[in-house]
């Protein structure tokens, strides 16, 4: 990372205090402690509570400022009226960051202590939260949250707004096997923002994308500034709640978030190269093709399918989306017919017939995947009765690794148990792959947006 910022010390601290750690499972001053431990972080832990001796074995402290070694991260879990003690307990250690778990602030309509713990801390101090779930960084291997005790490691550093969605989110990603990189409940936003940690994860290494759900913010131009920096360097990908006026309603009593018009939200977003997801499926469709794959370096692409059902849809969904199929050039055309039956189709989408077995999908996208005037593929597969789905994965993914990464690829199982079982095994090995047609050309569309974006920017343009 090239230049440090004052929330570094969220993501990789030398000592961490937890202030409210408890003896008692289930506690969440407990379940923080107990995945710090467990998580395989190296730098220090310090339990506080002036009422226990250790806390899962570890020597607790009565006050913070007892702790002698350097504590640069406290994680606040007493409740709301002990807050600010703890809050200035930290600003005489010379703590540089805390965490505040604790509800009971501006989202239940008291700002007035929420202001007065951030005074307090400013300007050394730097403030997460209140009301959040925590921070975990795969970076420090630091699980500084009361979440899941696994979470499995990937690319993407997920910012959230919402706490159970969060929560939800960190088993669901380690499940799917997408992984992240980090996971930030941002809670009330009362200092630290999405703006701070957009900043901070586009200078991250181990961070190649950054996904947002949020309900609103306070500091818009800070935000988008913030972000069109950012873009440059990665892409980020937006659920924005409160499409609807009901919606918006909503996010306000959740977070006391003021929603703002959604049709604002739309044009800063864009303006700012900042990519809106419909909803929780559509963005983990577009970060998953974003991580595993380079963006493409021209328009042309080709849908390789052994249905051709499947390759109408998906033509058709590229025709909705503004992709262009591409026209392929008739050497490429005669390649692809020598090694196909004579009732498939040569025209883009290539249809390989239901008979097209492992063998055939590996030597037509090798002919693909090789050509300068093809730019990325979409290949999908529907089950058939005589066609094994994991021999099809694997020569996907056998073209892929021969490919060198090259090109983008993207695809689709169709089908029953057989073909999850295909469509799992691709997604171990990081293969961006969906379960219809349709969000294998969605995720194709996010691929291609990223590649429009890198071209403006090539061009000397801004974001958008
Ligand atoms: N310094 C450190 N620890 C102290 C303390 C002090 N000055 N005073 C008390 N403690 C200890 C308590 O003794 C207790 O430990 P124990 O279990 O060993 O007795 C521990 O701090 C916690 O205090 P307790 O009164 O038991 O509170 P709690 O655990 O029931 O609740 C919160 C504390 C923070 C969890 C609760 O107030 C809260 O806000 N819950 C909601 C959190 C949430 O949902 N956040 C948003 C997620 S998205």
């Amino acid at each position: 990372m090239s230049k440090k910022s004052d929330v570094d010390c969220f993501f990789s601290p030398k000592g961490v205090a937890i202030v409210g750690a408890s003896q008692t499972p289930g506690k969440i001053g407990h379940e923080i402690v107990r995945n710090i431990k467990l998580s395989g972080f190296t730098g220090g832990v310090f339990p506080v509570n002036p009422n226990a001796e250790t806390v899962l074995d570890l020597k607790c402290y009565r006050n913070i400022s007892d702790v002698q070694a350097e504590v640069d991260l406290a994680v606040i879990a007493v409740p709301a009226g002990l807050v600010e003690g703890a809050v200035r307990d930290c600003v005489k250690k010379g703590v540089k960051g805390a965490i505040i778990i604790t509800s009971g602030f501006s989202e239940v309509g008291d700002k007035g202590l929420e202001e007065k713990v951030v005074s307090l801390a400013r300007p050394g101090l730097r403030i997460i939260g209140p009301n959040t779930f925590g921070v975990f960084y795969a970076g420090s291997r630091l699980n500084a949250t009361f979440g899941p005790g696994k979470v499995l490691r990937g690319k993407t550093a997920f910012i959230t707004q919402s706490g159970a969605l969060g929560l939800a989110l960190m088993d669901w990603t380690t499940e799917e096997k997408y992984g992240v990189s980090a996971i930030v409940s941002i809670g009330n936003k009362a200092d630290v923002d999405d703006a701070d940690l957009v900043e901070f994860f586009s200078r991250d290494p181990s961070t190649s994308s950054i996904l947002i759900y949020m309900e609103g913010l306070r500091d818009g131009r800070k935000f988008f500034e913030a972000s069109r920096r950012a873009v440059r360097k990665k892409p980020i990908v937006v659920i924005k709640a409160g499409r609807s006026a009901r919606g918006a309603q909503a996010a306000s009593s959740h977070t006391g978030s003021i929603a703002g018009q959604d049709a604002i939200f739309t044009a800063a977003f864009e303006q700012a190269g900042i990519m809106r997801a419909e909803g929780m499926t559509q963005a983990f469709d577009w970060i998953q093709a974003l991580n595993e794959n380079p963006a493409p370096k021209g328009e042309n692409i080709v849908i390789v399918t052994n249905g051709g059902g499947l390759g109408v849809l998906a033509t058709d969904r590229c025709e909705l989306l503004g992709l262009k199929p591409a026209e392929l050039s008739n050497d490429l055309k005669q390649e692809i017919q020598a090694i196909t039956p004579s009732f498939g189709s040569v025209k883009n989408p290539v249809d390989l017939t239901a008979n097209a077995d492992d063998a055939l999908y590996g030597k037509v996208l090798d002919l693909v995947l090789r050509r300068s005037d093809i730019d990325g593929v979409i290949a999908l597969f529907c089950q058939t009765a005589n066609i094994d789905p994991t021999l099809v994965a694997q020569a996907m993914l056998d073209a892929r690794t021969r490919d060198a990464l090259e090109k983008p690829i993207v695809a689709a199982f169709v089908g029953g148990h057989l073909s999850q079982v295909a469509y799992s095994r691709m997604l171990e090995k990081k293969f961006a792959v969906y379960p219809t047609a349709e969000r294998a050309v969605d995720a194709m569309y996010a691929l291609m947006a990223r590649h429009r974006q890198l071209e403006h920017f090539k061009a000397g343009g801004g974001a958008a």
